[in-house]
């Protein structure tokens, strides 16, 4: 028996929110029940990531504070699964020794038997660690959305690219592209369950197909689950050198996908870019964002930043800083590289001392806020097409949605109307203030 209830906790990325409803679906079937917090828990389960050192850190700290929910006579089970458990295994087990099971990136389906079996004789366990070429994408049981308007859908997992800094290829495996006929039948099924939003997900979904004999490729995916009738549907993430001039076309000839894309470009400067292994120019990224925006005008665009990568010069670094201003990024996530073990980047030398990276990372941060501002300031009086989520954490007056350009709208719930009713729909919404990360709204 492992207990009536389960708390699940998700760190990084998108492919672990997915995991987590899947472990949240897994655990819902063995007859649990959701809680909010760890301490009410009989079952809590981390999903781990370990791309930059503060994360890796983060989940140490909190599932060592776990043994205090041990020790006050009750007895939860506590699982850590995702990158860490995938990259540290039996490790993980000994540094941190009331962990119960480790699981990792390929294995979810073996989670509640082993969680059974500790429960039966206190044992710790590790799963068996299997490579992404073992991957399992099927679905054996229905996963638990949080939104259950919205559903992610993976295409590939894996990375066969070797950014000198990134240690996600050495963790999560080689790139392995899911089936698509398996991809067209998941989307089918989520749209007769009423998801209206499906998010593919890959670590770089546009290279899809590439293990397939290169056929079908990622635009053949985006038609063909578009085909299903979805609403909406968005991807992340993607690599600007496989960026297809097909993919762009298909992207703006298909109505269903969401205008905006998150592009990551890393660095504004070419000898960073190389060292950095990204096999694209600035002047190549720049003429992607150029066709994007010929293709799609009116196209939302996001993109990643590492600050301070070893051997950054502040000219170099002025080049990221004169890249923004010239994309005019809609949003843009900021990071002080940290060095990741195995990667090649860690051996180079002229690591960049911590307070000249935060200097230039406060430097970069104020301009993606200017930037930010100016782009959502144009729209200002236009009206946008808003998927309602629910009411917003900070403000339950308030309803948070987002546009078809993915940006976040926060609107006033309408008096007399059953706000509950409207949550999953999607609604014309007039724009009437805007701020650098969210816009103000009304229904119209
Ligand atoms: N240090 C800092 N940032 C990193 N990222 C990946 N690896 C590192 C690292 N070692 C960032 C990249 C990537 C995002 C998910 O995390 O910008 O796109
Ligand atoms: Fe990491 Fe580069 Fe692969 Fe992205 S493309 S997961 S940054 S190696």
């Amino acid at each position: 028996m492992l207990g009536e209830t389960y708390y699940v906790k998700t760190f990084g990325c998108q492919m672990n929110k997915y995991d987590s409803e899947r472990v949240a679906g897994l655990l819902e079937n063995a007859g649990l029940q959701a809680v909010g917090t760890p301490d009410d828990a009989d079952v809590i389960v981390f999903l781990t990531c370990c791309v930059r050192e503060g994360a890796d850190e983060r989940l140490y700290g909190q599932v060592a504070s776990l043994k205090r929910l041990k020790t006050a006579g009750k007895t939860p089970l506590i699982a850590v699964g995702g990158c860490i458990g995938q990259r540290d295994g039996e490790e993980l087990q000994k540094r941190i020794p009331h962990i119960d099971v480790v699981f990792g990136t390929h294995n979810l389906n073996d989670l509640v038997p082993l969680l059974d079996q500790v429960a039966e004789d206190r044992t710790p366990q590790v799963a068996r660690l299997q490579d992404s070429s073992e991957a399992d994408f099927k679905r054996l049981v229905p996963e638990q959305r949080e939104h259950p308007f919205h559903a992610w859908l993976p295409i590939s997992v894996g990375c066969n690219n070797f950014c000198s800094y990134c240690i996600v290829p050495y963790v999560r495996g080689r790139e392995v592209s899911r089936p698509f006929d398996e991809i067209v039948e998941t989307a089918r099924e989520l749209k007769a369950d009423g998801v209206r939003e499906i998010t593919l997900l890959g670590q770089n979904v546009n290279s899809y197909g590439r293990d397939l004999y290169g056929e079908p490729r990622f635009a053949q995916v985006l038609e063909a689950v578009a085909s299903t009738g979805i609403s909406r549907l968005g991807f992340a993430t993607s690599h600007p050198k496989d960026l297809s001039d097909e993919t762009i076309n298909t992207m703006a000839s298909t109505p269903a996908v969401l205008r905006y894309l998150h592009l990551p470009v890393q660095h504004g400067n070419n000898e960073i870019l190389r060292a950095m292994r990204r096999v694209y120019t600035r002047e190549q990224y720049l003429e992607r964002v150029e066709s994007l925006r010929a293709a799609i005008p009116d196209i939302t665009l996001s993109t990643d930043i590492i600050v301070g990568f070893p051997g950054e010069t502040e000219e170099q670094f002025e080049d990221t800083l004169s890249l923004v201003r010239q994309v005019g990024f809609d949003q843009a996530f900021t990071f002080i590289y940290s060095p990741r073990e195995a990667t090649l980047a860690a051996g180079f030398p002229d690591q960049i001392p911590h307070e000249v990276a935060l200097e230039r990372f406060e430097r970069l941060a104020a301009l993606v806020q200017v930037s930010a501002e100016a782009r959502n300031a144009a729209l200002l009086d236009t009206t946008a097409c808003v998927l309602l989520e629910g009411p917003s954490k900070r403000n339950p007056a308030l309803m948070t949605g987002r546009t078809r350009g993915y940006k976040l709208v926060h609107v006033p719930a309408p008096e007399g109307t059953d706000a509950a009713k409207l949550v999953g729909q999607e609604l014309p919404v007039r724009i009437t203030g805007t701020q650098a990360f969210y816009l103000q709204g009304v229904l119209e």
